[in-house]
């Protein structure tokens, strides 16, 4: 098999002011970007301010009308797979996420998701909720995930500590993101080979 390279976005899944998104979003991306296995990009939500959902169609069936969404789309388009970094709000997404989620469709076919959370239980009622969504962009979600639980949100957010205090999320970082490259080469070779 020839040796492919996929482009992964790396997606800040919060925008409110003061958020804690960037922190591990950047921190993936910096893991990432030392691996010579795969590209990376990272994607601010904040850079891609679309309404709440307002077409007439969904992006299924009809090319969305709104501008920014266009260029989410376009955005998205390059993209072998996606790793979406989450808050946790209500148990549930983010509403800006899934927003970005329901405003493209075909960018996302047949590529792998995978998720990092953050919060109380590591976002990981979010987390699942993302998985049912992408199945239905037809996405393949990773069982692998990064899961950034209360003692580690707390200490890296409010009592000084860094990732590197917590090795475990570096594994896990790794184990995601090989999973996602795997994921990501197949599918690509897949896709291209239509
Ligand atoms: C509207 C709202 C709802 C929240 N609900 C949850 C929740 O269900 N579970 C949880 O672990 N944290 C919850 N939190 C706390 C978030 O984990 C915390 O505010 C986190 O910093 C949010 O991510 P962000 O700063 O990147 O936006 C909630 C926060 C907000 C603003």
């Amino acid at each position: 098999m020839a040796i492919i390279k996929p482009h992964i976005g790396i997606i800040i899944g919060s925008t409110r002011e003061g958020r804690f998104g960037e922190k591990p979003a950047h921190w993936i991306h910096k893991i990432a970007a030392k691996r010579q296995d795969l590209t990376v990009q990272l994607i601010d939500l904040r850079d891609h301010k679309m309404p709440f959902f307002e077409e007439a169609a969904a992006p299924s069936w009809a090319p969305v009308k709104n501008a920014a969404a266009q260029t989410w789309a376009e955005t998205l388009a390059p993209l072998d797979g996606i790793i979406a970094v989450t808050p946790e709000y209500n148990h549930g997404p983010s509403a800006v996420l899934k927003n970005a989620f329901d405003y493209a469709y075909k960018e996302y076919i047949r590529k792998p998701i995978g998720f990092v959370g953050y919060g109380g239980v590591g976002a990981a009622r979010a987390v699942e909720q993302l998985r049912l969504v992408a199945i239905e962009l037809q996405m393949a979600p990773t069982r692998s995930a990064v899961h950034i639980g209360m003692a580690e949100f707390l200490g890296i957010w409010q009592q000084g500590k860094t990732f590197e205090d917590f090795p475990h999320l570096e594994q896990a970082a790794n184990a995601l993101l090989d999973d996602i490259v795997w994921w990501a080469a197949v599918l690509k070779q897949a896709r291209d080979a239509k």
